[in-house]
């Protein structure tokens, strides 16, 4: 069992308000993500629920443990990918493994294997010998990340896991985020200030903004927030501009019109349902060539609700 609840969560630094009475609910198993610009808040939440640091107010529970009242049976659950990375760089990632699974209380047998595991989960079983100074951003991540894995923790929560990463990298953490998640039913709570990160990776979704909730939700329900625009292109065997009125009359259609023979046809996320579009063709009797969806993406979605860009 691994539910994550944060409940009224207020931290101050100085006078200053960094996090203003934060509250979601995270279920067992989900993808969690937690986005927000630079000096949103995300380090310090996730300081806050690790218990790394204390806030002000409000509550962390995980796995029904408070964070506060039964810190160790609490952090037993979790592994943390730090923003920072924290490794020893003057020894080789082998012996890095072996150092913070001692640190885990894994020993013995038990520790090698899971040394081998976390190795190979992460792909640096060819350069377990090399020393961390040699290693690539990408790399050192990627073995931060191991190290993070090794007492196969319930809850794996990384901040900005794919900052100064390589692509090839930056794909393995994707990769490896979806399998743990999926072959360990682990539930991942990731941080980032790429939206399209976290909307391909991520099943529900919390916008922070300078210590406030933005927004918090699934990805479709954030965006039916907003009226933002989503666009679809249809290319029909036999188009006419009796169809086009029909296809005006859908729920959450904004507008449709006809040019070089393709059907475009803007769209209220939130309200428009693609299945009205596929039943009206089939009644009409319209044979589709092609379909194309483009949906709004969480970048506009931010700058809709903030009037600001995610990132510079
Ligand atoms: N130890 C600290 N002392 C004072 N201010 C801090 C400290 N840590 C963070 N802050 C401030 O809190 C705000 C949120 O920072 P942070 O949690 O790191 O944001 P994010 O991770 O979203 O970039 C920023 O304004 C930052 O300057
Ligand atoms: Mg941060």
């Amino acid at each position: 069992m691994c539910n994550i609840k944060v409940k009224n969560i207020s931290k101050r630094f100085d006078d200053k308000l960094v996090l203003d009475n934060i509250s979601f609910e995270i279920k067992e198993r989900d993808i969690f993500g937690l986005i927000g610009p630079n000096g949103a808040g995300k380090s310090t939440l996730i300081s806050i629920i690790t218990g790394l640091l204390k806030a002000n107010n409000g509550e962390v529970e995980i796995g029904g443990y408070s964070i506060k009242d039964e810190p160790l049976k609490a952090k037993e659950l979790l592994g943390l990918v730090p923003q920072e990375i924290a490794l020893m760089e003057q020894l080789s990632a082998y012996d890095n493994l072996e150092y913070f699974g001692a640190f885990y209380g894994l020993k013995g047998k038990v520790l090698k294997e899971r040394i081998q595991e976390a190795l190979e989960v992460t792909g640096l079983t060819d350069r377990k010998k090399e020393k961390v100074t040699k290693f690539s951003g990408g790399m050192k991540r990627r073995l931060n990340l191991a190290v993070a894995i090794m007492h196969r923790p319930k809850l794996l929560i990384m901040d900005e896991p794919t900052v100064g990463v390589d692509p090839q990298s930056r794909n393995y953490i994707f990769e490896f985020v979806k399998k743990i998640n999926k072959e360990n039913n682990t539930t991942v709570i990731y941080t980032s200030h790429y939206m399209e990160e976290v909307e391909n990776l991520c099943n529900s979704i919390f916008i922070l903004d300078l210590g406030k909730e933005i927004a918090s939700g699934t990805k479709s329900s954030i965006k039916s927030m907003t009226s933002i625009h989503g666009s679809i292109k249809l290319t029909l065997e036999d188009p006419s501009e009796e169809f086009i009125l029909r296809v005006k009359e859908l729920e959450g259609v904004k507008d449709s019109f006809i040019k070089e023979e393709i059907i475009n046809i803007f769209i209220d996320e939130g309200r428009f349902n693609l299945e009205d579009l596929l039943m009206l063709s089939m009644r009409e009797k319209k044979k589709i060539k092609n379909l194309n969806v483009e949906e709004a993406s969480l970048e506009e979605v931010f700058l809709s609700l903030t009037g600001k860009k995610l990132r510079d």
